[in-house]
């Protein structure tokens, strides 16, 4: 199967990396600013472009990573090269409904990587989720047998289950990290060392492994321990929003025990 690849973003970069990896051949690689088309197109031996009437209609597959919100665009301006409206098109939003590329295509679907990317990262594909879908069971297997040549994770997930997913994904993922921030922002005003909650971050993620989080739930909250609520709150005090938000998080802990 031969691709093209339409955003040399986080995903982009991974997925064409590893697509390059497992033999697939992607032939060409756009992106808006063309540096990142380069940089990424001279990995994987692709033809780099950062102008989408460029990209030709030889590929069997295009797979569009943009943002969200580009998309659309994105595939309206695509369906307009010569040869495209036939081709089979996918986005690799968690987000994005699979109709804003049914709108211009009439084969189409999601390739959704179920992972955070960033292009620091090294990251290993073999346990990665990938969600599939397609409005033609004949692409299905085409799109679960390409998942399966990068990934041993590969799960027929339709538009709405998706976008479920992508809120609690948003939840864990997202938000997790944006608390680790705000910790690292505390120990820094304090020039005490961030590391030191390290093990203690490893092992937050380590106990769900094999237990279910509501049976892992530790510290004031979980307890009650109402003194060291107040003393806390008086401390973030310092910090703009850190006494909201730790009262919101203190009260959904509370109210999930409450049950
Ligand atoms: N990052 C993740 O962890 C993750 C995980 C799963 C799925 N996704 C989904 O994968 C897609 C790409 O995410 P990403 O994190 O790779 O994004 P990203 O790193 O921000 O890269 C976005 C790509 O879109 C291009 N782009 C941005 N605005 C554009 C516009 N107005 N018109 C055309 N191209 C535009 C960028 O071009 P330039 O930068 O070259 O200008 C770049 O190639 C999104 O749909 C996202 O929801 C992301």
């Amino acid at each position: 199967m031969k691709i093209t690849l339409i955003g040399a973003g986080n995903v982009g970069y991974h997925l064409g990396k590893r697509l390059f990896k497992k033999g697939i051949p992607v032939r060409q690689v756009y992106s808006r600013t063309l540096q990142n088309a380069q940089f990424l197109a001279k990995k994987i031996k692709a033809t780099p472009t950062n102008k989408l009437a460029e990209l030709d209609s030889k590929s069997d597959l295009y797979i569009i990573a943009v943002k969200d919100d580009a998309i659309e665009t994105v595939a309206k301006t695509l369906s307009e090269n010569i040869g495209m409206k036939r081709k089979l098109v996918v986005h690799t939003s968690g987000a994005a409904s699979s109709e804003i590329v049914g709108k211009y295509f009439s084969k189409f679907g999601v390739f959704y990587p179920l992972q955070s990317f960033s292009k620091v990262r090294k990251i290993r594909f073999t346990n990665i989720p990938i969600c599939v879908d397609t409005n033609k069971s004949k692409d299905l297997k085409k799109l679960l047998k390409l998942g399966k040549s990068i990934s041993n994770k590969v799960a027929i997930i339709n538009d709405k289950e998706r976008a479920i997913l992508h809120v609690a994904a948003v939840i864990v993922n997202n938000f997790t990290n944006h608390l680790f921030h705000l910790g690292q922002q505390i120990t820094k005003e304090e020039q005490i060392d961030f590391d030191l909650l390290k093990p203690l971050i490893e092992e937050t993620v380590l106990k769900i492994a094999n237990h279910p989080p509501i049976e892992m739930q530790t510290g004031p909250a979980r307890r009650n321990d109402q003194k060291t609520i107040k003393k806390h709150l008086k401390y973030l005090k310092k910090f703009p929003n850190y006494p909201h938000l730790y009262t919101l998080l203190t009260k959904s802990i509370q109210d999930a025990y409450r049950r």
